[in-house]
Parts: structure tokens; C-alpha cells; sequence
């Protein structure tokens, strides 16, 4: 597959949103445009772009979009226009704090102006903004994460935390990135990632492109290789991380990160600022459920009988006590984590 350099997730192109459309990966590179933020929307909710920074810079674009094709004149209606859009948008994806964040701000960039124009203008001018940001962040995080991989070391990652799950370069794989960017020689494990298998069809898929050495495991796999002695660390991504330290993430994460402490393997989140959400505790966090079909076949083929009830969770939490670090664009955050993440927002 031809892949060209410097590939965007998400972009504002000519007033449309163009997307990787990360269903068709990784058989097919297809991009993918809308004009309205309704299919901005369905493109979230259809997993066509998935992964916390990326989405939350999606739904700034969406927003973008919403402003631009409304035919509001005033200040007042252009502004209700927009409030319609952004609850379309949240409503897509309740568990990724950064969706909230993003559509929070290209908001308030619009609530500064006094006319409909300018209005327009500054949501553009945000959401392109937070798009160009996602990456100098991505890039600062990979150099604060990468003193922590040794030279010859074996990483392990759970789900997507690259490139395609925000504009460009990763979190967890932003600091693989940059550890190899440094001179060091790493290896990857990346599970599967059941039941929307993010691990095999996007991680493999990034790192074989980079050249990264990557292993590909099934998530029951993850117990085995710990105890083989085959990781040396683990480095994943997050979708929200509470003032208190509880990481958010990939349904599965909760396992690896315990079976890392079983075995005595430090374990890392890496995670923009964007991703904190200090203001609510564990009761107000919504854990996505998704429709039974990702559990119960794989593409078109059925791996369980017909009728069977499941259980889909899309999130699960991990406990600040199963954490070692917590890599940041301002930094590593250590335990005890409700200071030092505080220390993180000045
Ligand atoms: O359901 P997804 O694919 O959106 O879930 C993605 C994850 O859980 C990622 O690990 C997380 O968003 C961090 S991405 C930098």
C-alpha cells in the first residue's frame, strides 16, 4: 500500500472534513469527506475515526463545519445553531473526556465575538488550532515518555494509541515513536484488542510502516508473555484520567496493568492534558456500551450462537495503584498522583 509522508487522521480541508475512514484498515487507505457535522457525528459513532485526541479534534471540526453551513445572521441564533450541534456531537462517544474538551473550546472561541461572521471565523481558526496542537503535544509527550524505555527494551501496548487515534505521531505509540527517534533499539508487543481488534488492524498496522519490530498477541496471550519475561514495560493511551489517578482506557487495559504488577513490570499512561477531567469523580463517568455484534462474530462470520446475551463494554478503569507513570506535554506524572497531577495543571 502506498502511504504518503506526514499522513493526517483528521483535517480541515476547503471547508470540508476529510477523515481516514480506520473501518477499512488495514486492507483499503480510504479518505473520507463531510460537509455537515451530522455526519461528522455518525462518523464518530460508527468508529470511522476512534481514539480520545482524534476525537476530540474531530468534533471541534464538526462544530467548524456546523458554524460554517449556518445561515444564522445574529449572534443569538448562530449560537443556538451551534449548542444543537455540539449535544449531537457529545452524544456520540460518552467516554472520552477530550471529545467534551474539544467542543468546549472551539465554543468558547465562538462566545468571544459580536457578530455571526467573526463567530464563524473563530470556530475555524480553534478547531485548526487544536489540530496543529494535537501534534507538537504528541511530540513532547514522546520525548518526556522516552527516557523511560531503555535501549533493547520490549514494550507492550493495549489498543490503538498512535498516530490514527489522534492527528498525527500517538501517545503510547508517540513515545515508541520517539524512544526509536532517540537511537534505541524496541521491540513492540500489541494485542489484538478484541472485539474491534484496534490493536491488530491499526497498531500492527502503523508500526510495520514505521519499521518498528511489533509482535502481535491475542489478548490472553498478555499473562504469558509477562510471566515469559518477554516485556519490559508497558505504555498505553487514555480516554479520561480523574484528578484522583483512575485511567480510563481500552476495555482490557485493567488487565494488563494488573497482570504488569504481578509481575513486577512497570506500567505508563500517556496522555495529553486534554484527556484530564478533573472536575468529576468515577460515578459521573459514563462506560460505553457497544452493540452485542462486535462480541458476537468477527466481519460477517458468527462466533456465537444466534441470541446469546453479552456483555460489551468499550472502557474499563484502572486504579492509580497499578500505575507507575502518568507522560504528559508538561511532564511525568508519579505517585501518589492526585499532587502531582495537580503539580501537572499549576
Ligand atoms: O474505542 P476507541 O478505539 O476510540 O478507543 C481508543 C482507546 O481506548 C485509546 O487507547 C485511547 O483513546 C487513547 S488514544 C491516544
Amino acid at each position: 500500500m502506498d502511504i504518503p509522508q506526514d499522513l493526517k487522521t483528521v483535517e480541515w480541508r476547503d471547508g470540508r472534513v476529510v477523515m481516514i475512514d480506520q473501518t477499512r484498515l488495514p486492507g483499503e487507505l480510504v479518505f473520507v469527506e463531510y460537509e455537515t457535522y451530522g455526519q461528522v457525528a455518525d462518523a464518530i459513532r460508527n468508529l470511522v475515526i476512534r481514539g480520545a485526541p482524534a476525537i476530540g479534534v474531530a468534533g471541534a471540526f464538526g462544530l467548524a463545519l456546523a458554524a460554517s453551513r449556518s445561515t444564522a445572521g445574529t449572534v443569538d441564533s448562530l449560537m443556538a445553531d451551534l449548542c444543537t450541534a455540539r449535544d449531537e456531537l457529545l452524544g456520540t462517544r460518552p467516554t472520552a473526556v477530550n471529545l467534551k474538551w474539544g467542543l468546549e473550546r472551539a465554543l468558547a472561541a465562538a462566545e468571544k465575538c459580536t457578530d455571526a461572521d467573526s463567530m464563524r471565523r473563530a470556530v475555524v481558526d480553534e478547531s485548526l488550532a487544536m489540530a496543529e496542537e494535537d501534534v507538537k503535544t504528541n511530540k513532547e509527550m514522546g520525548k518526556n515518555g522516552s527516557g523511560l524505555i531503555g535501549d533493547g527494551e520490549t514494550v507492550m501496548t493495549h489498543c490503538n494509541a498512535g498516530a490514527l487515534a489522534t492527528v498525527s505521531y500517538g501517545t503510547a505509540l508517540g513515545v515508541i515513536r520517539a524512544t526509536r527517534e532517540a537511537g534505541k533499539n524496541i521491540r513492540v508487543i500489541a494485542t489484538e484488542t478484541r472485539p474491534v481488534q484496534q490493536g491488530s488492524r491499526l497498531t500492527a498496522f502503523e508500526l510495520m510502516h514505521d519499521g518498528i519490530d511489533v509482535r502481535l498477541i491475542p489478548d490472553t496471550a498478555v499473562g504469558y508473555s509477562m510471566a515469559q519475561g518477554l516485556v519490559d514495560k508497558v505504555v498505553v493511551g487514555a480516554d479520561r484520567i480523574l484528578g484522583t489517578g483512575h485511567v480510563y482506557n481500552k476495555i482490557g487495559t485493567y488487565q494488563v496493568a494488573a497482570m504488569a504488577a504481578r509481575h513486577g513490570i512497570p506500567f505508563y499512561v500517556a496522555a495529553p492534558l486534554s484527556t484530564f477531567d478533573l472536575d468529576s469523580g468515577p460515578e459521573d463517568v459514563v462506560i460505553e456500551q457497544r452493540k452485542a455484534a462486535e462480541v458476537t462474530g468477527i466481519g460477517d462470520s458468527m462466533t456465537a450462537p444466534d441470541g446469546v446475551g453479552v456483555i460489551n463494554p468499550a472502557f474499563d478503569v484502572t486504579p492509580p495503584e497499578l500505575i507507575s507513570g502518568i507522560i504528559t506535554e508538561k511532564g511525568v506524572a508519579a505517585p501518589p498522583f492526585k499532587e502531582s497531577i495537580r503539580a501537572l495543571f499549576g
